[in-house]
């Protein structure tokens, strides 16, 4: 029988039951009370080979715990790649900061080391680097750059546990790295997230700043900050998935290379890539279709949805999006990359339950749509990405 396809979700087991259960009954008083928050930050900052891991509520909240520990605020810009989730720049404007846009590398779909300079001024205080769907950014490149314009760097790892890139995890690049434990991450927590840091004065800084600007312990509090506190019982089912990290970041790669298998027939098909220094932990697999095939990502998705087939469009440039004043002919104009390859690019199914008769069914339906498509010309490089109707699978 063939199941119900989900875009998204986790593999829980029996495992984390037992250990969450321990956290449920005892994870209240005296030393248990944070004892799972605590495990999991050491053992998540060792893995990855960082001095200090600070859990939250989200992604998103690290980021902005990270932005105001390192003092960025109003009158400082910090750059962001066109194509990522809204939560990597959402922090820069809670800081009233100003948003700055790079393209991004046409291979790596990453923030391109080429394009970053000229988006430095005198006002650039950090660029949130984003390994987008697990694929890595040339990090030798940018990390150069910031340090010889002395700006930070901050590595926006949400989708890219499990990654390597030349022999480093992912996660353990620029003055911090922040990861997702949301309920569509690799490893999930519900909602979640983690700040990683070396610096122990930053460290020291961004917890106090997590906890209503309180010394640990007392009840005086010197400045209005943040209540960014991590929950024990979410981090004892972080920590129980955390221990089972290489059979999860193995069913993510064995998606995406199943994807492509029963796809190989099919040329200009553009997968995420996987260098010979990288390794990708695949949070989604993603996929380009090359303008031989002359598809937008909407044909697709309206295609998908006829056929009651889930999918999700490739992130919308951000300057695309009314969040941030768009549609801006600007932004088209600043980020050719970003657009084009948006415009031509999905995600695919990567839910943990996804088994390979599903991922046969839809790369069958892909095939037949493309085969439809066949001299077709959509003009995609004068079209211009529409205001979505979005797919019907899960919102979230
Ligand atoms: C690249 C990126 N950054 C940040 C986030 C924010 O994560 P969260 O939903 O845990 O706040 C996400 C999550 O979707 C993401 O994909």
């Amino acid at each position: 029988m063939n199941k119900e396809i989900y875009m998204a979700g986790p593999w829980v087991t029996e495992f984390e039951e037992k250990i969450v259960l321990d956290a449920l009954r005892n994870g209240w008083y005296g030393k248990n009370a944070y004892a799972y928050v605590e495990k999991f930050e050491a053992e998540f900052a060792a893995y990855h080979d960082r001095q200090f891991a600070l859990m939250t509520p989200n992604c998103t909240t690290a980021i902005h715990l990270l932005l105001a520990g390192l003092g960025i605020t109003e009158g400082d810009e910090v750059i962001v790649p066109e194509c990522t989730w809204i939560a990597s720049a959402a922090p820069i404007t809670y800081q009233r900061a100003k948003t700055v846009f790079v393209d991004i590398d046409p291979v790596n779909w990453c923030v391109d080391p080429l394009k970053l300079e000229d988006k430095i001024t005198d006002k650039t205080k950090a660029v949130i680097v984003v390994d987008l769907y697990g694929n890595m950014p040339d990090m030798d490149a940018l990390q150069e750059i910031c340090d010889r314009r002395g700006i930070y760097l901050i590595e926006d790892a949400a989708e890219s546990l499990g990654s390597m890139y030349k022999g480093k995890r992912a996660g353990k690049f620029g003055v911090g790295s922040v990861f997702s434990f949301h309920r569509t991450k690799t490893i999930t927590t519900g909602e979640g997230g983690m700040l990683l840091l070396d610096n122990k004065e930053l460290y020291e800084r961004c917890k106090f700043l997590r906890d209503h600007g309180r010394a640990p312990g007392t009840y005086f509090n010197t400045e209005v900050t943040f209540k960014y506190m991590p929950s024990n019982l979410l981090a004892s089912l972080g920590y129980a998935q955390f221990l089972r990290i290489d059979e999860l970041v193995e069913k993510k790669r064995w998606i995406w290379k199943k994807f492509m298998e029963h796809l190989s027939d099919v040329p200009d098909l553009h997968f995420n890539p996987e260098p010979a220094h990288v390794l990708n932990g695949v949070w989604c697999t993603a996929l380009v279709f090359g303008k031989s095939h002359g598809v937008t990502k909407q044909y697709m998705m309206d295609e998908f949805t006829k056929m009651g087939l889930p999918s999700r469009p490739f992130f919308y440039p951000l300057t695309f999006l009314p969040a941030f004043n768009g549609p801006c002919e600007e932004g088209r104009k600043n980020s050719p990359v970003a657009y084009d390859i948006s415009e031509r690019g999905i995600n695919l199914p990567c839910a943990f339950s996804v088994t390979e008769q599903q991922i046969e069914t839809i790369s069958n339906a892909m095939k037949s749509i493309l085969e439809k498509r066949k001299g077709h010309d959509f003009g995609i490089q004068h079209s211009t990405q529409k205001i979505p109707t979005d797919n019907a699978s899960a919102p979230y």
